[in-house]
């Protein structure tokens, strides 16, 4: 029970509904969220460009500050999932 807290505790909290969220997914709205911020919105991205893109960063194909480090916690499968999520909230298109 200790270690389900530690991975879906404080750092997760959203005031969406995230309960049905694969694990991680609330936590990329923190930043790429609804309102308008200087991160680039993933409205308009498609489930398929958005795994693309965390595949590139995972890899080090595609330059980055910060979403290197987010993509390497996560599988290719984690973020498929992820990914797939975002849509369907429509958070992505
Ligand atoms: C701490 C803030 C932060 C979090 C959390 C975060 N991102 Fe990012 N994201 C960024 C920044 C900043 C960029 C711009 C690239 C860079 O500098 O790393 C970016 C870029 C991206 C891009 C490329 C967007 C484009 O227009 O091409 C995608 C896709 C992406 N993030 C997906 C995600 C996903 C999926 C998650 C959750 C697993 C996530 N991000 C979590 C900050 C964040």
């Amino acid at each position: 029970m200790a270690l389900l807290f530690c991975l879906c505790g404080p750092a997760l909290a959203d005031p969406l509904d995230v309960s049905q969220s694969p694990p991680g997914a609330s936590a990329c709205l923190g930043c790429h969220g609804a309102t308008e911020t200087e991160l680039p919105s993933l409205k308009n991205l498609s489930a398929v460009e958005i795994e693309a893109g965390m595949d590139a960063f995972r890899t080090g194909a595609r330059e980055a500050t910060l979403m290197n480090r987010i993509a390497k916690g996560f599988t290719p499968e984690e973020t498929r999932a992820i990914a797939q999520w975002l849509a369907t909230q429509g958070r992505a298109k």
